[in-house]
């Protein structure tokens, strides 16, 4: 893995990623990973209201995609409590219904898309929750930079973009390379969990689900897992699946 291609971002306190070509870890597995270029950073706009409460509340509570490793009880104020990354959190409503249910857990969301995550901090300060912290970042680039080996007690996605052409199959995030990395970041027992409502997408993890040496593959429901797997929420994207009498499926690993 090289590392030593990231520049460090321009404007830290903004929540505002750096212009040009995104940043991409090479790594030398041989394992395959997905392919940016094809992920753009959406500006999108903010209200005003979101802007006030971005620049009140995001140098706290959030922080950009570079290259120091995340001092997890420095930023959640506290000592040795679990850890779980959630990546793609879109607006959060399943991270802040999840997070009040689970308050001794650190969760950390981590998106790309600027609006999701005004969205997602207006959830946290509005709701006091105290045990929210975000990233603004490519989910592969914060595992592989922000996060050390056997770091993290659980790693969620939940409705990852499903690419359906086949064409940008690669792009997807669920790769043999990422189950990979999630495993190397994960401790021992913990858990990664992914929920998709697409039926071409499920088919493609289901090739995945034993791909990984140090996964071991649960299935679903794993009552006796070790954090929350109950979503407690229907998402925008998984209420539009439903609409569609999509199926959804959930998949959880644990860390050997
Ligand atoms: C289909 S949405 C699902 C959002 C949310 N998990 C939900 O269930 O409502 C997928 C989200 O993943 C984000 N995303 C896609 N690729 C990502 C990446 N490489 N790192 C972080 N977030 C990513 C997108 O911006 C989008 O918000």
């Amino acid at each position: 893995m090289n590392n030593s291609d990231f520049s460090p971002t321009e404007r830290p306190g903004t929540g505002e990623l750096p212009h040009g070509r995104p940043m991409q870890t090479e790594f030398d597995t041989g394992l395959d990973y997905p392919r940016l270029g094809s992920v753009t950073f959406r500006r999108g706009t903010l209200t005003d209201n979101q802007e006030t409460l971005f620049d009140e509340h995001w140098p706290r509570l959030g922080r950009l995609l570079d290259d120091t490793p995340v001092d997890v009880d420095a930023w959640f104020g506290r000592t040795g409590h679990p850890t779980i990354l959630e990546i793609g959190s879109g607006t959060g409503t399943s991270t802040a219904a999840m997070a009040p249910l689970e308050e001794d857990t650190n969760v950390i969301a981590v998106e790309l898309y600027k609006p999701g995550l005004a969205k997602l901090l207006g959830s946290v300060v509005r709701g006091e929750i105290d045990n929210i912290r975000m990233i603004r970042g490519d989910g592969v680039e914060v595992l592989a930079r922000m996060f050390g080996a056997g770091t993290l007690d659980g790693v969620r996605i939940f409705f990852p973009d499903p690419w359906p052409k086949a064409r940008h199959h690669k792009r997807r995030i669920i790769q043999s390379g990422t189950l990979n990395l999630i495993a190397t970041r994960l401790k021992a027992g913990g858990v990664l969990h992914v929920a998709t409502d697409h039926a071409d997408y499920a088919e493609w993890i289901d090739e995945l689900v034993d791909v990984e040496p140090m996964l071991e593959f649960k299935g679903w429901p794993w009552p006796d897992a070790p954090l929350l797997t109950d979503r407690q929420v229907i998402t925008k994207f998984e209420g539009k699946g439903l609409d569609k009498d999509h199926v959804i499926r959930e998949y959880l690993w644990v860390k050997k």
